[in-house]
């Protein structure tokens, strides 16, 4: 790496700068390296997230091993995340494997419930390493966030009472220890049929009600309009997740692949389209969030 920040370090430099670092998930090497590419193109970091299917496909050992091998050959500084964990043992079980950040998804359950167990995670971060230098960060999540990361094909109404409440989020933050939230505030997973509108006001109450250190994640981030993008960095998003815009960016260059190359067998031969085309939008993304040159 060029720089010796830890993720923490990183993100409390693009809120004060006034940016925000990509997160982007992969359940494969190609992609993965896709992904490293793009940062070491344009000199930008990044987490790189695996949600629970998306790491028992790949292997929590073996994503570990790769993140390393790949910081060795790029020296980018990428961070891996356990993303959507949505329990306390799927959660440990990514600390204990050598990721460099968890993601504890316990939203589905009632408040009191989702803070008990996202402390629980926290505590058992704090314990397993040192201190006096804990540079593991840990996510927690507020509010009702729909969807998964695909081409919805029904609409999904969006419900302002879902949305994460800035008094809620003040004594979560508070009670958990977490270092990021993640927060809903008219955001989607997957890219939905109607145009998403983020409350840009939400934002801002929950950044500024919420301490300077804990970093605010919007989820969701694809089919989310440019300038809207834009206004929720401005407003405070220091991180933004981005899944099915390169899910739909690979499977559509493997289909173009496949049509154009029909009697082709040797897969390396068939990916490389996927892998480029998914590595393009990786770059249009981390420059939309201004977090080129940022290493
Ligand atoms: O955690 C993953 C992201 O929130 C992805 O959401 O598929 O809408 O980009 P997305
Ligand atoms: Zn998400």
């Amino acid at each position: 790496m060029t720089t010796n920040l830890t993720l923490k370090d990183i993100l409390q430099k693009a809120q004060k700068e006034g940016w925000a670092t990509g997160h982007f998930n992969f359940s494969e090497l190609d992609q993965m390296r896709a992904i490293v590419e793009a940062c070491y193109e344009i000199k930008s970091p990044a987490i790189i997230g695996l949600s629970e299917g998306e790491r028992k496909h790949l292997g929590l050992k073996e994503a570990v091993a790769l993140r390393d091998v790949m910081r060795g050959e790029y020296k980018v500084p990428i961070f891996l995340n356990a993303d959507h964990s949505k329990s306390i043992e799927a959660a440990k079980q990514a600390v204990d494997a050598g990721f460099d950040s968890v993601h504890i998804d316990l939203s589905a359950l009632p408040f009191e419930q989702n803070m008990a167990g996202t402390k629980e995670v926290v505590e058992y971060a704090k314990n397993k390493f040192s201190i006096f230098n804990f540079q593991f960060s840990i996510e927690g999540e507020l509010g009702y966030l729909k969807g998964e990361s695909k081409i919805q094909k029904e609409k999904i109404a969006v419900n302002p009472e879902d949305y994460t409440k800035p008094e809620e989020a003040v004594r979560f933050v508070k009670e958990t220890g977490i270092n990021r939230l993640a927060i809903v505030v008219g955001n989607i997973h997957g890219i939905s049929l109607d145009e998403p509108s983020l409350d840009i006001e939400r934002i801002k109450e929950i950044r500024s009600a919420v301490p300077e250190e804990v970093a605010l994640v919007l989820h969701a981030g694809s089919g989310i309009p440019d300038e809207q993008i834009k206004e929720a960095i401005k407003a405070g998003i220091a991180n933004i997740h981005i899944n099915t815009d390169i899910r739909v960016a690979y499977v559509e260059g493997l289909k173009r692949s496949l049509q154009e190359k029909p009697e082709e067998v040797a897969v390396y031969k068939i990916d490389q389209q996927a892998i480029d085309d998914l590595k393009k939008v990786v770059v249009e993304k981390l420059k939309l969030f201004g977090a080129t040159g940022r290493t």
